[in-house]
């Protein structure tokens, strides 16, 4: 099964930062049989990664989107806008925008099914905070967050319908990664919603771990059952380390 490394650059990343995308790029190339690159810069850098990497083995996606198609709605970014920049897929409901924009998963089923109208592959997010997990209560925060965040139905003929990330947010950042056990049994839990959810296309859905990968950490996680890849925040803002994770993406899918 192929794997996913996808690049989330957030608030990071000036003109400069094209030509790190170029290098990641370049490399992508070398796992492109068995692992799909890409990076999600900030919207400003969108439109010229896209040109750039135009042709290469890493596709661009956009980090939101507002859930109408048009119109009045200062300072925000409609899904048809990023794939005119060029986007192939867009992440939702990060938990620094359900934190930082009180995001809530009503308004991550409507951006979701704004992604699918414009014709992006969504990367939908969900992930408990530490406080949660501490109460013993991961599991059903992540449910609820599911349940109420994805729409009811696939959309037919998608080139991708869905990416499902599970971040949990004490580890965004912090170095910090669950073990690979408790990884194992959210993806199990995700992967058991989809199929509920959606039947047979739930079985094939990639669902993406994130939270603080890094070069050292990606092959085992990768490895682990239901992990199709990874979506990766500061280890994705330089090449080698954004390429280290493709490697590993690149052993743990064939291995
Ligand atoms: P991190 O971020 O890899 O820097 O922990 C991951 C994310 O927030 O998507």
């Amino acid at each position: 099964m192929v794997k996913w490394v996808i690049g989330n650059w957030k608030m990071n990343g000036l003109s400069g930062s094209l030509e790190e995308a170029a290098k990641i790029a370049e490399g992508a190339g070398a796992h492109s049989a068995s692992v799909v690159s890409m990076v999600c810069p900030p919207a400003t850098l969108l439109a010229r990664m896209a040109e750039k990497c135009a042709g290469s083995a890493l596709s661009v996606g956009g980090q939101d989107c507002h859930a109408a198609e048009a119109g009045a709605h200062t300072g925000d970014v409609s899904a048809e806008m990023l794939v005119d920049a060029g986007a192939v897929a867009v992440i939702l409901g990060h938990s620094e925008r359900r934190t930082d924009h009180a995001e809530t998963s009503g308004q991550v089923k409507a951006k979701t099914e704004a992604a699918w109208r414009a014709g992006l592959t969504p990367i939908v997010c969900v992930g408990e905070t530490e406080a949660e997990r501490d109460a013993g209560k991961a599991e059903a925060v992540v449910e609820a967050q599911l349940a109420e965040s994805l729409p009811d139905i696939l959309p037919a003929q998608q080139r991708e319908d869905l990416i499902v990330a599970y971040e949990p947010v004490w580890a965004i950042g912090t170095g910090r990664v669950p073990t690979e056990a408790d990884i194992a049994a959210m993806h199990l839990k995700v992967r058991q919603h989809l199929e509920a959810r959606y039947g047979q296309p739930g079985r094939t859905v990639p669902i993406l771990y994130g939270g603080s990968m890094k070069p050292d950490n990606a092959a085992s996680i990768m490895k682990i059952a239901n992990v199709d890849g990874g979506l990766v925040g500061g280890a994705s803002l330089k090449a080698d380390s954004f390429l280290a994770i493709a490697s590993a993406g690149a052993t743990a899918a064939n291995g």
